[in-house]
């Protein structure tokens, strides 16, 4: 416990931090100077993001599908920074596939790691979180409030994502632990380079998804980070409780409406 520090409410957990929406709020977060725990999957990736990142950080390479790994990464936390005082949970996958075509096991990996792994992560991190007075942030989707086609089980798992949002944050409150949801738009990531590119016409794919959103563009993962960052801080502290739309105006379209950028 040599280089334990008492910074724990300066201290984030991160899943999905190795790349995407994940590594864009960990850059956020360590040019606010926080201590982060990056937790995620993919080791060598994760290894590569914690170097970029100046090397600082504490690395868990596990799953948010098993709850001791999650454990495993608050007591991290705990033992390298003195407590945890924020989550930011971004772990998650793509799935495509309707009522007929969803195989059973399909539907089951999507929610796991989905909703399953968000829960896991709350359930992990909420003792500390309780102890310190901290705050969780869920990344769910545009997709857990409305709903594109043929990604049943992805939908389902966001709109679950917004509901673990909504009753934690009354079983939290009196705690004093905040919790909120933000829903982003398209953002460029490898998830999205990966779902673009399985459509026949990836160019013309591209350009649609920028023209989905009033602002022009797709987002990217830093502006989904700085978000999540002013949630998780003391200035979001009359917040709980609520998703945050960070979709460039896509679901404030008025449906029907023309959807190119310049008209
Ligand atoms: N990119 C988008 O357009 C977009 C839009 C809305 C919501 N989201 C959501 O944002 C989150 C991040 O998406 P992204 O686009 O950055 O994805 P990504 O695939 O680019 O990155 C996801 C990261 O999560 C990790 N991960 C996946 N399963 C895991 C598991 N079981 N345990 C630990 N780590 C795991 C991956 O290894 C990867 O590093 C996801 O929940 C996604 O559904 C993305």
């Amino acid at each position: 416990m040599s280089d334990q520090v008492n910074n724990a409410g300066d201290t984030v957990l991160v899943t999905g931090a190795a790349m995407g929406i994940g590594r864009g709020v960990a850059e956020v977060l360590t040019a606010e100077g926080k201590n982060l725990v990056l937790f995620d999957k993919d080791g060598e990736a994760l290894e590569a993001t914690a170097k970029a990142l100046g090397g600082k950080h504490a690395i868990k390479v596990g799953s948010v599908t098993d709850l001791s790994d999650c454990e495993a990464a608050v007591q991290l936390a705990v033992d390298r920074f003195g407590g945890l005082g924020g989550v930011s949970h971004n772990a998650g996958i793509q799935t495509y596939g309707d009522a007929v075509t969803t195989t059973p096991e399909l539907w089951a990996k999507t929610l796991d790691v989905n909703l399953t792994g968000g829960f896991y992560v709350a359930k992990a991190a909420m003792p500390e979180l309780r102890r310190n007075k901290g705050a969780i942030v869920l990344t769910a989707s545009v997709q857990g409030m409305a709903a594109q086609k043929g990604a049943l089980a992805y939908v389902v798992s966001k709109h679950g994502l917004i509901g673990l949002v909504t009753g934690m944050a009354m079983d939290e409150a009196a705690n004093g632990v905040r919790v909120l949801g933000v829903a982003p738009g398209s953002v460029e990531t490898p998830m999205l380079r990966w779902a673009i590119n399985l459509d026949p016409n990836p160019k013309a794919l591209d350009d649609e998804i920028d023209a989905m959103h009033p602002i022009g563009r797709r987002g990217q993962p830093r502006e989904i980070g700085e978000v999540i960052a002013f949630l998780l801080s003391d200035k979001a502290s009359f917040m709980t409780g609520e998703t945050v739309r960070v979709d460039g105006g896509m679901l404030a379209r008025i449906p029907g409406a023309p959807r190119k950028a310049d008209q």
